[in-house]
């Protein structure tokens, strides 16, 4: 027996929260166990870790020490809830996962990809997500929305150019491996994108009957 296992990813201000809750219940209403999560975070070490990497104030953390830091994170998180729930037959759905690394740490902040494609290798073996959802809007939109909810965390408060290769490395991604990415256009209106969703989780739904 063997679940599925679902990440979403997008910049600032694309709706995931919203979105993750209306993923878990349109599951759940299909009769699918599932196990909500995030990175950084998802265990006990993965929470502190959280901690230490988004808050605004305090210690410096270099691009590479907050590469490491997200693996760190990411192999207890494997290895204490996320392959137990998949083993268990569960669907993983993850609040970010390793495009976030790509994403932030590659696209951001300029780590060359194959440093991290070496830590994926080493921390997660062969372990990919089935289904990735790409929550992509147009920077400014994102960052307008963000700004509404207050000063923000230690990746928030990053400029635009910073968001911008943010996005750039993530439609690239998605671009290279259409059968396990969907890119949602998270501008539109929240019955839009959710309708978009809904398609995705249908389609799988499906596919998965049919096994
Ligand atoms: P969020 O989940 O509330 O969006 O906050 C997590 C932040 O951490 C977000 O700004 C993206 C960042 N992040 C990385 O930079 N690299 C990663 O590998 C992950 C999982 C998250």
């Amino acid at each position: 027996m063997s679940g599925f296992f679902i990440t979403l990813e997008g910049g600032e201000g694309g709706g995931k929260s919203t979105n993750l809750r209306f993923i878990r219940d349109y599951l759940r209403q299909a009769g699918k166990p599932v196990r909500m999560t995030r990175e950084p975070g998802g265990t006990a070490l993965g929470e502190r870790i959280r901690e230490l990497l988004l808050r605004p104030e305090q210690i410096a953390i270099c691009p590479e020490a907050e590469l490491l830091l997200m693996f760190a994170a990411r192999a207890q998180h494997l290895n204490e809830v996320i392959e137990p729930a998949l083993a268990a037959g569960e669907w993983v759905v993850c609040d970010r996962f390793t495009d976030a690394s790509y994403a932030y740490q590659g696209g951001g902040r300029g780590i060359p990809e194959r440093r991290i494609a070496q830590l994926e290798q080493w921390v997660q073996g062969d372990k990919r997500p089935d289904l990735v959802l790409l929550l992509d809007l147009p920077v400014a939109e994102g960052m307008a929305r963000v700004g509404r909810r207050g000063p923000g965390d230690r990746f928030e408060r990053e400029r635009h150019d910073f968001f911008e290769r943010v996005r750039a490395s993530y439609l690239r991604r998605a671009s290279q491996e259409p059968a396990r990415y969907r890119v949602i256009d998270a501008a539109r209106p929240l019955e839009q994108v959710q309708a978009q969703i809904r398609q995705v989780l249908d389609a799988l739904l499906a596919a998965q009957e049919e096994d």
